[in-house]
């Protein structure tokens, strides 16, 4: 069971950071946690005075994705409150022409995975795989204020929302990262078609966030198997196992509860 005062940041500085599929001295391009420290938890209502773009038109995203510039392609997956950027690394080569974008409000965190994904992309041209981690990149923002300054209608395939903030007082569940207000720029921004995947430690969590996704009606619930047949399996098993915070409740051998929703479109007649 999940402790009620979780250090989202706990790892950091105990953790060696090892190179994913990199070895020797190339581990040493890699950032570690422990110049990243950062208390657990922001405050999503504070003003952070951060930079944000006007609208998603206004985004150059050829500086997050140097080597996809005159594509024309913007990110299609969303990891929301990424932290430390597990995600987005182990999807990375595994969808190379799927573009990624992870939301992170903590300086120190989402500097931290700006750095990780720098540093990969350096050991990848030195190795034999490199074109490995261009696809991926993170912002600074607080995604509960301005998802779609990002993010155009329909233009993501995936939205993540993994292990977030439990916020377990009553008077706090207004900063829980699903709630009824915010399920309509999520439904906004996903294309019909497109999947939510949740996760988390907190049954009281996922009981909540599974709740507001069933009653909303752009939402519907798609069980992991038939995911996995439709040939979702790798991003299931990163969504279960890649982020930092997974592993740490797989070290306290805690329990996951997973919940997947399809965004589909309702015609004005039903
Ligand atoms: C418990 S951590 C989980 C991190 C990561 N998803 C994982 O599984 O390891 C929740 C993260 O969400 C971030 N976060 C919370 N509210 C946010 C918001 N409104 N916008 C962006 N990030 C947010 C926190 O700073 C924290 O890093």
């Amino acid at each position: 069971m999940a402790k009620r005062k979780r250090n989202t940041g706990g790892d950091a500085g105990k953790s060696t950071e090892t190179a994913e599929g990199s070895a020797g001295q190339q581990t040493n391009l890699l950032p570690q946690k422990r110049h990243y420290r950062q208390r657990a938890h922001a405050n999503p209502f504070s003003d952070h005075a951060l930079d944000y773009p006007e609208s998603p038109q206004t985004i150059d995203w050829s500086v997050h994705y140097p080597a996809f510039a005159g594509t024309g392609k913007v990110p299609e997956f969303a990891d929301v409150g990424c932290g430390f950027g597990g995600l987005l690394i182990a999807l990375a080569p595994i969808y190379p022409d799927t573009l990624m974008l992870g939301m992170e409000i903590r300086v120190q965190v989402s500097q931290y995975v700006e750095d990780r994904i720098a540093a990969l992309r350096t050991t990848a041209v030195e190795t034999s795989t490199p074109n490995q981690y261009h696809n991926v990149s993170i912002v600074r923002a607080n995604a509960m204020k301005f998802l779609t300054n990002y993010f155009t209608k329909h233009s993501l395939s995936s939205l993540f929302f993994l292990f977030p903030d439990p916020h377990f007082k009553s008077r706090k569940h207004k900063a829980r990262i699903i709630s009824p207000t915010l399920l309509a720029e999520y439904a906004y921004v996903l294309r019909p078609g497109g999947i939510v995947y949740t996760i988390t430690d907190v049954r009281d969590l996922h009981e909540w966030m599974k709740s507001h996704l069933e009653a909303f009606p752009l939402f519907e619930p798609i069980d992991e198997a038939t995911l996995r047949s439709e040939g979702k399996g790798p991003i299931l098993d990163a969504v279960y196992t890649s982020t930092e915070e997974g592993k740490k409740v797989e070290r306290n051998k805690g329990e996951k509860w997973l919940a997947c929703f399809r965004r589909i479109e309702v015609s004005r007649e039903d």
